[in-house]
């Protein structure tokens, strides 16, 4: 008999409950300031179990201070049927909070046409190309009109996002970008969503950790980098789709 190697499973925390509720105490406090700083804060959800802990705290615990923020999620097109049982399933538990945005169907269909349906996998251009089409031109159109927009990154989430603010300036925008978890471990999230029974993605029970589009996301083993299954084919450790150009700290 072959014994297969243990893949990798969401972790367990290791501290005290009462931690994880000073925590959710500070997270919530900083949404609240985001809600009261802006007239139209936008959570970009990727529906990792980070973004669902923030739409549920987001709908649940801001009251009236919730009206200046809202959620939304690119749908690209080419998710899990697992996240795409997420996406139904939050649209039901949070009802009127979350929009979708999807690619421009043109200019998809140009660029199978162009290059092939899985073109992604021939070369770093046309991968960017890709993420470019299904990801960063709808994240553009999520964001007219926001005057801030909020994350679920966190800094040890890669080695390109070490250095990630709770607060920076999307340059490119003009408009503040917040990541509120950037001080969270892992293992701190996944201890708030359960403590919250918050809804989350079944693949996170099958090795995912990061979870991405389906061409472009396999299981990882356990001890292996969380990031390591996303564009797994590709050798440079700084694997980014482009919606997170480097953070310019808050002035
Ligand atoms: S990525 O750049 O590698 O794709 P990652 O999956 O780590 O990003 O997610 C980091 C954050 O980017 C998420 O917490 C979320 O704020 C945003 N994000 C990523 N993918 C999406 C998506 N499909 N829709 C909306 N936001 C997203
Ligand atoms: Fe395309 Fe893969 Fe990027 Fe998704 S992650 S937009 S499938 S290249």
């Amino acid at each position: 008999m072959i014994d297969l190697p243990a893949l990798w499973r969401p972790p367990e925390y290791p501290g005290a409950p009462a931690e994880i509720e000073r925590k959710l105490d500070v997270l919530t406090s900083r949404l609240i300031a985001v809600a009261r700083n802006h007239r139209d804060a936008r959570l970009a959800s990727s529906l990792s179990v980070e973004d669902m802990l923030l739409t549920d705290i987001i709908f649940n615990d801001l009251g009236r201070a919730r009206e200046t923020l809202s959620v939304f999620t690119l749908e690209t097109g080419l998710l899990h049927r697992e996240t795409r049982e997420l996406l139904e399933e939050s649209a039901g538990r949070y009802p009127g909070l979350m929009t979708v945005y999807e690619p421009d169907r043109e200019k998809v269909a140009a660029y199978v046409t162009a290059n092939g349906v899985h073109a992604f996998y021939d070369s770093l251009e046309l991968r960017h190309g890709c993420c470019a089409l299904r990801k960063v031109e709808p994240l553009n159109r999520a964001l007219q009109g926001a005057d801030a927009w909020i994350t679920g990154q966190r800094r040890q989430q890669a080695s390109t996002r070490i250095a990630l603010p709770l607060v920076e300036d999307d340059r490119a925008r003009n408009i503040r970008k917040y990541n509120p978890l950037a001080d969270w471990s892992e293992a701190e999230v996944w201890a708030a969503a359960k403590t919250r029974n918050v809804p989350v993605n079944t693949l996170y029970h099958k090795g995912y950790p990061s979870i991405g589009c389906e061409p472009c996301t396999i299981a990882v083993k356990a001890g292996e980098d969380i990031r390591s299954g996303r564009w797994w084919w590709e050798q440079s450790n700084r694997r980014e789709c482009g919606l997170h150009v480097p953070p310019a700290p808050a002035d």
